[in-house]
């Protein structure tokens, strides 16, 4: 039986373990990237290590998410970012550079690495054919400090691509039509692994499209093989002598299999407020639109600004819509104005911004209420824009650009069949990459010796080991899919404190009850309550920290999105699946006691525990922990134990 992919690059790192499905394994990571929301947790834990340089062969942090230096707090975190980077020895890229992803793939993925990310989209440079997964940043710091990354063994499916995409339809369909078929669980415990003929068929802009998106199917990561277009694109980026040839073995057998046909892939858009929430563009034409957004990790690169470039040469935006391009690197707005597009779509009534998250967490270009926003983003997820009960459509550059000319959603097949003279500018990449490196400092061109923190900056709380006796009431009862950015939000406002847990916490949950930060503070203890797919979204580990430090013990969920069930034990929180009838009959405000000596039997094995409600019912929790996460948990979280270990007593 023949090797996939993701077994061969898996296999060449594996440290510990056994490459069977569901099994923990250990692998050495090659390159770490963090940004500056979650990377400022990633230094002060890799402090608290008492590490003093990095490990692994490329560490990178980016300023994306937060550019905009409206007050100290960023500044001083960009600040403390720069200093941790020159410090311990990690490339930093300056806040306006642009956003991780899109920079890390121009700059430094490549074939055949591993590489962890504190970001949700680390995912995105699958498309080259690197082994990318995004981790809570604990296991960064860890990662960076040469410790294996540990991870179950993921079921790998084959995503077989047969056919060449018809005109004006895209990459990014190919990954809506996935998420309209799969949904946003589709991918989770899985690696999608891209195949077949029409594989040669898309370049590696377009593959990158496809992995980055991969996360909101839920999926650990996504990979394509890589070919001559890899090297192609490695060549313009004048990195060509780090390709590598590396695809599955023909006889590669997979745990499922997906078969795409691209030649039947037509324009698509998701509708508020899920990204799965998916249908033809031509189901929802003629409603009006306020904004357009081209840019994010999504569709941020030269190539998915350049079609909306030429589709705009010699017209003019809707008067009613308003349209942004915010590109996704400083490389791509550099060869965007060198080439004239700049101009170009000014004159047609485009503004741009700097190359920046922005827009896709709620920071800048927040929609007026009740209008519709168009976005070329990979999530739309309710009030992430910035304001609450928004209408944020997500499709193509090609559509998000027909409809602001139109000022209304149109398929852009119809709009050229109107027009006359608009055609599909189809998908070309740049000649050449000949964007400057001023605003990336490598390590050894640092300047910076010792961390610089300012106030805002305050050290990473720690959790007791488990208690024996766990008590509290049910602090707070959701449904299904509550996102991280339920539990942190990440706007503007909040954000700033990222590096400031005391004042973070008091924004938890915020969106769903706003008075349960205090009733938490108050309560001393409890539990979070939850139904399908708790924590979905991003790598935060915000949103496990926040809820510790306001005493929160655990969380009843009928299942967890991956990276933020790493994260609740990385920090401590007893994570147990209930059944669909547990969580609809526990009300908030129950009292809940696990009944177990939870300290002894997370340490022994055990997989039921009892949870007994209101002194008048039970039902069962079920941990489905591996021996090494329980052992952290019990110890009250990733840095306690790692310390404990570090100290010989663990
Ligand atoms: Fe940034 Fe949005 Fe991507 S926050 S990393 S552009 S998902």
């Amino acid at each position: 039986m023949g090797t996939t992919l993701t077994e061969k690059i898996l296999d060449d790192h594996l440290v510990e373990g056994e490459l069977e499905t569901g099994e923990e394994i250990g692998i050495d990571i090659d390159q770490v990237l963090t940004q500056d929301t979650t990377g400022t947790l990633v230094w002060l834990q890799f402090e608290a290590l008492g590490l003093d340089e990095v490990q692994t062969e490329l560490a990178a942090q980016y300023c994306d998410h937060q550019t905009y230096q409206f007050d100290f707090k960023n500044s001083d975190d960009h600040r403390f970012l720069r200093s941790a980077a020159g410090t311990y020895g990690a490339h930093f890229s300056r806040p306006g550079n642009g956003i991780c992803h899109q920079v890390h793939k121009e700059r430094f993925a490549a074939p055949g690495k591993t590489m962890l990310g504190s970001d949700s989209h680390t995912p995105t440079p699958g498309g080259m054919g690197e082994l990318a997964i995004g981790s809570g940043g604990l296991d960064v710091a860890v990662a960076m400090g040469g410790g294996p990354y540990y991870i179950e063994m993921p079921e790998v499916v084959n995503v077989h691509l047969e056919g060449e995409l018809p005109e004006w339809a895209t990459a990014k369909d190919v990954i809506l039509h996935l998420l309209g078929e799969l949904s946003v669980k589709g991918g989770v415990g899985k690696v999608l692994e891209y195949t077949g003929p029409g594989v040669e068929n898309l370049s590696v802009p377009e593959r990158t499209t496809i992995t980055n998106m991969g996360t909101e199917l839920g999926a650990t990561t996504s990979i394509f093989p890589t070919d001559d277009r890899t090297e192609e694109f490695l060549s313009r980026l004048g990195r060509e002598d780090e390709h590598v040839e590396i695809g599955p073995d023909d006889d590669a057998e997979y745990d499922d299999r997906i078969e795409v046909d691209l030649s039947e892939i037509e324009p698509l858009i998701a509708t508020p407020s899920m990204p799965d929430n998916v249908v033809p563009v031509d189901e929802v034409a003629g409603e009006d639109v306020d904004q357009v957004i081209i840019g994010s990790c999504t569709n941020g690169a030269y190539e998915d600004i350049l079609p909306g470039a030429k589709m705009l040469e010699g017209r003019e935006v809707n008067k009613t819509t308003e349209m942004i391009v915010a590109p996704g690197s400083k490389q791509a707005s550099e060869l965007l104005a060198r080439e004239g597009w700049t101009a170009e779509m000014m004159a047609a009534g485009v503004n741009f911004s700097e190359a920046t998250c922005g827009a896709c967490i709620g920071i800048g270009h927040v929609p007026a209420s009740d209008s519709v926003s168009l976005r070329t983003f990979n999530r739309n997820f309710e009030g992430r824009s910035g304001i609450e009960d928004d209408s944020v459509y997500l499709c193509s550059p090609e559509v998000a650009t027909a409809s602001a000319l139109a000022g209304e959603i149109v398929d852009p097949r119809d709009l050229a069949e109107e027009l006359g003279d608009l055609e599909d500018p189809g998908f070309e990449m740049a000649d050449t990459y000949d964007g400057s490196d001023a605003d990336l400092i490598a390590p050894d061109e640092s300047v910076d010796d010792g961390l610089v923190k300012g106030p805002n900056i305050s050290d990473v709380p720690l959790k007791d080991p488990l208690d024996a006796h766990l008590e509290g009431s049910a602090l707070l009862k959701m449904g299904d899919n509550i996102t991280t950015d339920h539990i942190i939000p990440a706007t503007q406002d909040i954000l700033m404190y990222r590096s400031n847990i005391p004042k973070l916490s008091e924004f938890t949950l915020s969106r769903v009850d706003d008075e349960f930060a205090q009733r938490a503070l108050d309560a001393d203890g409890g539990f979070l309550v939850a139904g399908e797919n708790y924590g979905q979204g991003s790598s935060r580990e915000h949103a496990a920290l926040c809820p510790m430090y306001l005493g929160v013990e655990g969380v009843l969920a009928q299942s967890f999105a991956r990276i933020h069930k790493a994260n609740l034990f990385n920090f401590g929180l007893l994570p147990l699946e209930i059944d669909a009838d547990a969580q609809e009959n526990i009300a908030e405000g129950d009292d809940i006691e696990i009944v177990d000596d939870v300290e002894e039997a997370v340490r022994s094995g055990q997989e039921e525990f009892t949870i007994r409600v209101n002194d008048d019912w039970e039902t069962t929790g079920l941990l489905d922990a591996s021996e090494r996460e329980r052992e952290i948990l019990a110890d009250g979280g990733k840095l306690p134990h790692t310390k404990a270990q570090q100290s010989g007593s663990g």
